[in-house]
Protein backbone atom coordinates (compact mmCIF):
# COMPACT_ATOMS: atom_id res chain seq x y z
CA UNK A 1 0.00 0.00 0.00
CA UNK A 2 1.26 3.64 -0.91
CA UNK A 3 -0.28 6.16 1.00
CA UNK A 4 -2.31 9.14 -0.03
CA UNK A 5 -0.07 12.55 0.13
CA UNK A 6 -2.34 14.55 2.10
CA UNK A 7 -0.74 18.71 0.37
CA UNK A 8 -1.06 21.03 2.84
CA UNK A 9 0.45 23.65 0.68
CA UNK A 10 -2.81 23.64 -1.34
CA UNK A 11 -5.38 23.46 1.55
CA UNK A 12 -3.14 26.22 3.18
CA UNK A 13 -3.50 27.90 0.05
CA UNK A 14 -7.28 27.95 0.22
CA UNK A 15 -7.36 28.84 3.51
CA UNK A 16 -4.90 31.61 3.02
CA UNK A 17 -7.25 32.73 0.41
CA UNK A 18 -10.48 32.76 2.83
CA UNK A 19 -8.72 35.19 4.79
CA UNK A 20 -7.66 37.77 2.39
CA UNK A 21 -11.34 37.86 1.53
CA UNK A 22 -12.04 38.27 5.23
CA UNK A 23 -9.28 41.15 5.86
CA UNK A 24 -10.69 43.22 2.73
CA UNK A 25 -13.87 43.10 4.33
CA UNK A 26 -12.56 44.68 7.38
CA UNK A 27 -10.37 46.91 6.15
CA UNK A 28 -13.97 48.51 3.94
CA UNK A 29 -15.00 48.83 7.70
CA UNK A 30 -11.78 50.45 8.52
CA UNK A 31 -10.13 48.14 10.17
CA UNK A 32 -6.62 47.32 9.21
CA UNK A 33 -5.42 43.87 10.80
CA UNK A 34 -2.05 43.97 11.60
CA UNK A 35 0.28 42.24 13.88
CA UNK A 36 3.35 42.94 15.56
CA UNK A 37 6.34 40.03 15.22
CA UNK A 38 8.81 40.66 17.59
CA UNK A 39 12.09 38.47 16.79
CA UNK A 40 15.51 38.44 19.49
CA UNK A 41 18.10 36.91 17.83
CA UNK A 42 19.08 35.46 14.71
CA UNK A 43 18.25 31.93 15.08
CA UNK A 44 18.15 30.82 11.56
CA UNK A 45 15.09 28.45 11.91
CA UNK A 46 13.20 31.63 13.02
CA UNK A 47 14.86 34.22 11.03
CA UNK A 48 12.87 31.75 8.15
CA UNK A 49 9.53 31.44 10.04
CA UNK A 50 9.25 35.17 10.50
CA UNK A 51 9.78 36.15 7.18
CA UNK A 52 7.68 33.45 5.91
CA UNK A 53 4.62 34.67 8.15
CA UNK A 54 5.22 38.43 7.24
CA UNK A 55 5.21 37.01 3.99
CA UNK A 56 1.94 35.96 4.21
CA UNK A 57 0.53 38.67 5.90
CA UNK A 58 1.65 40.57 2.90
CA UNK A 59 -0.21 38.53 0.75
CA UNK A 60 -3.56 38.28 2.47
CA UNK A 61 -3.45 42.25 2.70
CA UNK A 62 -2.64 42.44 6.26
CA UNK A 63 -0.07 44.83 7.69
CA UNK A 64 2.72 43.36 9.87
CA UNK A 65 4.68 45.14 12.11
CA UNK A 66 8.33 43.96 12.09
CA UNK A 67 10.43 44.02 14.98
CA UNK A 68 14.10 43.04 15.60
CA UNK A 69 15.89 42.90 18.59
CA UNK A 70 19.77 41.85 19.10
CA UNK A 71 20.20 38.46 21.01
CA UNK A 72 21.29 40.64 24.12
CA UNK A 73 18.27 42.30 24.37
CA UNK A 74 16.95 41.98 28.22
CA UNK A 75 14.10 40.79 29.73
CA UNK A 76 13.10 44.55 30.76
CA UNK A 77 13.41 45.50 27.08
CA UNK A 78 11.41 43.22 25.96
CA UNK A 79 8.37 43.62 28.67
CA UNK A 80 8.34 47.12 28.52
CA UNK A 81 8.03 46.89 24.25
CA UNK A 82 5.09 44.09 25.32
CA UNK A 83 3.31 46.50 27.22
CA UNK A 84 3.80 49.06 24.71
CA UNK A 85 2.21 47.02 21.78
CA UNK A 86 -0.62 46.32 24.28
CA UNK A 87 -1.23 49.87 24.38
CA UNK A 88 -1.19 50.24 20.50
CA UNK A 89 -5.00 50.37 19.44
CA UNK A 90 -3.45 49.68 15.98
CA UNK A 91 -1.62 46.30 16.75
CA UNK A 92 -4.39 43.72 16.70
CA UNK A 93 -1.77 40.71 17.68
CA UNK A 94 1.48 40.41 18.97
CA UNK A 95 3.63 37.10 18.32
CA UNK A 96 6.65 36.80 19.93
CA UNK A 97 8.85 34.07 17.98
CA UNK A 98 10.21 31.19 20.18
CA UNK A 99 13.18 30.23 21.44
CA UNK A 100 14.08 33.28 23.32
CA UNK A 101 17.43 34.02 23.92
CA UNK A 102 18.87 32.36 27.57
CA UNK A 103 18.89 35.31 29.63
CA UNK A 104 15.22 36.24 28.82
CA UNK A 105 11.86 34.12 30.41
CA UNK A 106 9.79 32.69 27.95
CA UNK A 107 6.70 32.33 30.45
CA UNK A 108 7.27 36.33 31.70
CA UNK A 109 7.10 37.36 28.64
CA UNK A 110 4.48 35.36 27.20
CA UNK A 111 2.23 36.21 30.32
CA UNK A 112 2.68 39.73 29.66
CA UNK A 113 0.95 39.42 26.46
CA UNK A 114 -2.92 41.05 26.37
CA UNK A 115 -5.13 37.63 25.96
CA UNK A 116 -7.00 39.09 23.68
CA UNK A 117 -3.75 39.89 21.33
CA UNK A 118 -1.93 36.75 22.18
CA UNK A 119 -3.31 35.43 18.58
CA UNK A 120 -0.55 32.32 19.36
CA UNK A 121 -2.74 30.97 22.13
CA UNK A 122 0.58 30.34 24.26
CA UNK A 123 -0.83 32.80 27.75
CA UNK A 124 -2.07 30.90 30.58
CA UNK A 125 -5.26 32.50 29.90
CA UNK A 126 -5.52 31.18 26.69
CA UNK A 127 -4.56 28.01 27.66
CA UNK A 128 -6.91 27.48 30.66
CA UNK A 129 -9.90 28.57 27.92
CA UNK A 130 -8.79 25.46 25.25
CA UNK A 131 -8.51 23.07 28.42
CA UNK A 132 -11.84 24.33 29.74
CA UNK A 133 -13.66 24.27 26.15
CA UNK A 134 -14.06 28.00 26.43
CA UNK A 135 -13.91 29.94 22.97
CA UNK A 136 -10.43 31.65 22.97
CA UNK A 137 -6.82 31.53 20.21
CA UNK A 138 -6.09 28.20 19.36
CA UNK A 139 -2.45 27.70 19.12
CA UNK A 140 -1.56 27.89 15.13
CA UNK A 141 0.11 24.25 14.96
CA UNK A 142 -2.90 22.38 16.62
CA UNK A 143 -5.12 24.11 14.51
CA UNK A 144 -3.58 23.50 11.18
CA UNK A 145 -3.87 20.06 12.42
CA UNK A 146 -7.01 19.64 12.67
CA UNK A 147 -8.29 21.70 9.58
CA UNK A 148 -5.69 18.75 7.73
CA UNK A 149 -8.01 16.17 8.87
CA UNK A 150 -11.22 18.03 8.25
CA UNK A 151 -10.13 19.22 4.67
CA UNK A 152 -9.24 15.07 4.01
CA UNK A 153 -12.63 14.35 5.48
CA UNK A 154 -10.64 12.02 8.11
CA UNK A 155 -13.45 10.88 10.81
CA UNK A 156 -12.22 12.23 13.99
CA UNK A 157 -14.67 11.47 16.20
CA UNK A 158 -14.46 7.61 18.05
CA UNK A 159 -10.96 7.76 16.46
CA UNK A 160 -7.79 7.05 18.50
CA UNK A 161 -5.40 9.48 18.18
CA UNK A 162 -2.02 9.44 19.66
CA UNK A 163 0.54 12.00 19.66
CA UNK A 164 4.11 11.74 20.47
CA UNK A 165 5.09 14.77 22.40
CA UNK A 166 3.95 17.08 25.20
CA UNK A 167 4.84 20.04 23.94
CA UNK A 168 2.85 23.43 25.17
CA UNK A 169 3.01 24.60 21.50
CA UNK A 170 1.57 21.58 19.81
CA UNK A 171 1.30 18.11 22.16
CA UNK A 172 -1.16 19.31 24.98
CA UNK A 173 -3.43 21.66 22.98
CA UNK A 174 -3.88 19.41 20.58
CA UNK A 175 -4.61 17.09 22.96
CA UNK A 176 -7.24 19.28 24.41
CA UNK A 177 -8.57 20.11 21.38
CA UNK A 178 -9.05 16.42 20.16
CA UNK A 179 -11.52 15.77 23.89
CA UNK A 180 -13.79 18.76 23.29
CA UNK A 181 -16.90 16.85 22.95
CA UNK A 182 -17.66 18.11 19.36
CA UNK A 183 -14.71 16.15 18.38
CA UNK A 184 -14.66 13.47 19.96
CA UNK A 185 -11.71 11.47 19.75
CA UNK A 186 -10.15 9.03 22.40
CA UNK A 187 -6.49 10.48 23.03
CA UNK A 188 -3.86 9.11 23.95
CA UNK A 189 -0.09 11.32 24.39
CA UNK A 190 3.29 9.42 24.70
CA UNK A 191 6.43 11.32 25.36
CA UNK A 192 10.48 10.36 26.01
CA UNK A 193 9.38 9.03 29.28
CA UNK A 194 6.78 6.44 27.60
CA UNK A 195 9.26 3.66 27.08
CA UNK A 196 8.42 1.52 23.63
CA UNK A 197 6.92 3.80 21.96
CA UNK A 198 5.19 1.09 19.57
CA UNK A 199 3.55 -0.37 21.95
CA UNK A 200 1.15 2.87 22.23
CA UNK A 201 1.31 4.11 18.16
CA UNK A 202 0.47 1.12 16.34
CA UNK A 203 -3.06 1.06 17.80
CA UNK A 204 -3.52 4.90 16.54
CA UNK A 205 -6.32 5.40 14.14
CA UNK A 206 -4.18 8.83 13.52
CA UNK A 207 -1.27 9.07 14.53
CA UNK A 208 0.53 12.58 15.11
CA UNK A 209 4.53 12.99 15.85
CA UNK A 210 5.14 15.63 17.22
CA UNK A 211 8.34 15.16 19.08
CA UNK A 212 11.21 17.08 17.45
CA UNK A 213 12.93 13.82 16.58
CA UNK A 214 13.91 13.13 12.89
CA UNK A 215 13.20 10.10 11.44
CA UNK A 216 11.94 9.29 15.01
CA UNK A 217 8.25 7.39 13.57
CA UNK A 218 8.88 4.44 11.37
CA UNK A 219 6.27 1.93 8.66
CA UNK A 220 6.85 -1.02 11.59
CA UNK A 221 5.04 1.82 14.53
CA UNK A 222 2.52 2.49 11.96
CA UNK A 223 -1.21 0.50 11.79
CA UNK A 224 -2.13 -0.33 8.30
CA UNK A 225 -4.40 1.78 7.18
CA UNK A 226 -3.61 4.88 10.16
CA UNK A 227 -3.58 8.15 9.11
CA UNK A 228 0.02 9.81 9.72
CA UNK A 229 0.00 13.58 10.62
CA UNK A 230 3.84 14.90 11.01
CA UNK A 231 4.60 17.74 12.77
CA UNK A 232 8.15 17.57 12.99
CA UNK A 233 10.18 20.69 11.47
CA UNK A 234 13.95 18.92 11.72
CA UNK A 235 17.17 20.91 10.05
CA UNK A 236 19.42 17.61 9.49
CA UNK A 237 22.85 18.64 7.74
CA UNK A 238 23.12 17.33 3.96
CA UNK A 239 26.41 18.39 2.03
CA UNK A 240 24.22 17.52 -1.13
CA UNK A 241 21.64 20.44 -0.50
CA UNK A 242 21.96 23.82 -1.19
CA UNK A 243 21.61 25.45 2.12
CA UNK A 244 23.83 22.68 3.46
CA UNK A 245 20.94 21.15 5.64
CA UNK A 246 17.31 19.62 4.58
CA UNK A 247 14.15 19.65 6.23
CA UNK A 248 12.98 16.03 7.97
CA UNK A 249 9.69 15.16 9.70
CA UNK A 250 9.74 13.09 12.83
CA UNK A 251 8.34 10.36 10.57
CA UNK A 252 10.46 8.33 8.30
CA UNK A 253 8.55 8.91 4.95
CA UNK A 254 9.03 5.72 2.75
CA UNK A 255 8.45 3.45 5.52
CA UNK A 256 5.61 5.10 6.61
CA UNK A 257 3.85 5.50 3.06
CA UNK A 258 3.84 1.76 2.90
CA UNK A 259 1.62 1.37 6.09
CA UNK A 260 -0.92 4.68 6.42
CA UNK A 261 -3.36 5.66 4.46
CA UNK A 262 -2.92 9.17 4.54
CA UNK A 263 0.34 10.93 5.13
CA UNK A 264 1.68 14.56 5.51
CA UNK A 265 4.88 15.41 3.98
CA UNK A 266 7.82 17.69 5.15
CA UNK A 267 8.00 20.24 3.87
CA UNK A 268 4.47 21.12 2.30
CA UNK A 269 2.61 19.45 5.43
CA UNK A 270 1.49 21.49 8.46
CA UNK A 271 4.09 23.88 8.35
CA UNK A 272 1.87 25.99 5.19
CA UNK A 273 -0.93 25.02 7.75
CA UNK A 274 0.59 26.74 10.77
CA UNK A 275 0.71 30.04 9.06
CA UNK A 276 -2.97 30.16 7.47
CA UNK A 277 -4.26 29.27 11.23
CA UNK A 278 -2.05 32.24 12.45
CA UNK A 279 -3.70 34.75 9.77
CA UNK A 280 -7.46 33.45 11.07
CA UNK A 281 -6.34 34.25 14.60
CA UNK A 282 -4.74 37.92 13.24
CA UNK A 283 -8.44 38.55 11.94
CA UNK A 284 -10.24 37.23 14.89
CA UNK A 285 -8.34 39.50 17.05
CA UNK A 286 -8.59 42.21 14.59
CA UNK A 287 -12.79 41.69 13.95
CA UNK A 288 -13.16 41.72 17.93
CA UNK A 289 -11.35 44.61 18.08
CA UNK A 290 -13.89 46.12 15.21
CA UNK A 291 -16.57 44.49 17.01
CA UNK A 292 -15.58 46.21 20.74
CA UNK A 293 -15.91 49.83 18.68
CA UNK A 294 -18.95 49.63 17.72
CA UNK A 295 -19.68 48.33 21.39
CA UNK A 296 -17.95 50.89 22.76
CA UNK A 297 -14.56 49.81 23.52
CA UNK A 298 -15.46 46.49 24.76
CA UNK A 299 -13.41 43.52 23.70
CA UNK A 300 -15.00 40.18 25.95
N1 LIG B 1 8.39 29.03 17.49
C1 LIG B 1 8.06 27.89 16.85
N2 LIG B 1 6.74 27.86 16.56
C2 LIG B 1 6.24 29.03 17.03
C3 LIG B 1 4.93 29.59 17.02
O1 LIG B 1 3.95 29.01 16.54
N3 LIG B 1 4.82 30.82 17.60
C4 LIG B 1 5.87 31.47 18.17
N4 LIG B 1 5.65 32.65 18.73
N5 LIG B 1 7.08 30.96 18.19
C5 LIG B 1 7.27 29.75 17.61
Amino acid sequence: MSAVIIDGKEIARKKREEAALRASSLKQKGVSPCLAVVLAGEDPASVSYVGAKEKALGEAGMESRDIRLPAYTSEERLLSLVAELNADRLVHGILVQLPLPAQIREKAVISAIDPRKDVDGFHPVQAGRLFLGEPGFIPCTPQGVLELLRETAVPVSGAHVVIVGRSNLVGKPLAALLLRRELNATVTVCHTGSGDLARYTTRADILVAAAGKPGLITGGMIKKGAVVIDVGVNRVNDTSAKRGYRLKGDVDFESAAQKASYLTPVPGGVGPMTIAMLLHNVLKAAESCAGADETGGRRD
